[in-house]
C-alpha cells in the first residue's frame, strides 16, 4: 500500500479525479493520506472535506524561510509514511531538499506539451503563441521547473476559434484521465527512469 500526498493550490479537480480513481478501484494498493495546500481558501479543501481526506495547511507566510516551510511539510509527510507526492495545481516550485527527500517519487501535471510553455499559464501561453497542437504532460519532478522526465503526453488540436474558455475544459478532461493513469503505473511499479527517459514496463 502506497500512501499518497496530493499538493494543491487551487481548484483541485485533478486531486478529485485521482481520489475517484482510487475509490473506484482503478488504482489499487494506494491511498490518499493527505491533501496539502498552501492556500487555506482553495476549493481543493472543500473537495477534501467531501471526500473525507485529511487536509494539511501550510502557508508560506507563517515560516521565515522557504526551507522552514518545506521542512514542516516534509516532517508531516514523513509522519504519514508518504511514498508518492502528487502535485495537482500546486503553484510553487519545490526546493532542493524536498526534491531530494522524495527523489523520483514526485509527479506533476502541466497543461502544455513540455518543454513548451512552462510556468503557470501553459494554456494561455500556447494560445498566445498560436501553436496548432497542445495538451497536458505528466512528468517526474526534479529541481528545475517543469523539466523532469516525461511519463505521458497527449496532444489535441487548437481550433482557430479556440479561447481559454473553450480550450481549458478539453485539456482538463484529458488531465483527469492521464494523471490517474500515470499514478496507477507508478503505484504498480511499472515506471522505470533511465536518464531523461521514462520506460513503461509491460503495460
Ligand atoms: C491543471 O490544469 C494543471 O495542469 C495546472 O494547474 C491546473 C490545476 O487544476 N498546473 C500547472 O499549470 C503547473 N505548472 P486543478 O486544481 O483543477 O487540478
Amino acid at each position: 500500500m502506497i500512501n499518497i500526498a496530493v499538493l494543491c493550490s487551487g481548484n483541485g479537480s485533478n486531486f478529485q479525479a485521482l481520489a475517484e480513481s482510487i475509490n473506484k478501484g482503478y488504482i489499487k494498493n494506494a491511498k490518499i493520506a493527505v491533501m496539502v495546500t498552501d492556500i487555506p481558501g482553495c476549493f481543493a479543501r472543500e473537495r477534501a472535506k467531501k471526500l473525507g481526506i485529511d487536509t494539511l495547511i501550510a502557508e508560506r507566510k507563517n515560516f521565515k524561510t522557504k526551507k522552514d516551510f518545506e521542512k514542516y511539510i516534509i516532517d508531516e509527510l514523513k509522519k504519514k509514511d508518504i511514498g508518492l507526492v502528487v502535485l495537482a495545481g500546486y503553484m510553487r516550485m519545490l526546493g532542493q531538499e524536498f526534491v531530494k527527500e522524495y527523489r523520483n517519487k514526485i509527479l506533476n501535471i502541466h497543461p502544455a506539451l513540455l518543454p513548451s510553455f512552462k510556468g503557470t499559464q501553459g494554456i494561455k501561453d500556447a494560445l498566445d503563441y498560436a501553436v496548432k497542437v497542445t495538451g497536458p504532460t505528466v512528468h517526474f519532478v526534479n529541481a528545475e521547473m517543469d523539466q523532469g522526465p516525461i511519463i505521458i503526453q497527449e496532444a489535441i488540436e487548437i481550433e482557430d476559434t479556440d479561447t481559454e474558455g473553450t480550450l481549458a475544459p478539453r485539456i482538463h478532461e484529458i488531465e483527469h484521465r492521464i494523471y490517474p493513469k500515470a499514478v496507477k503505473l507508478f503505484v504498480d511499479g511499472k515506471l522505470k527512469i533511465s536518464g531523461r527517459k521514462v520506460i513503461v514496463k509491460d503495460e
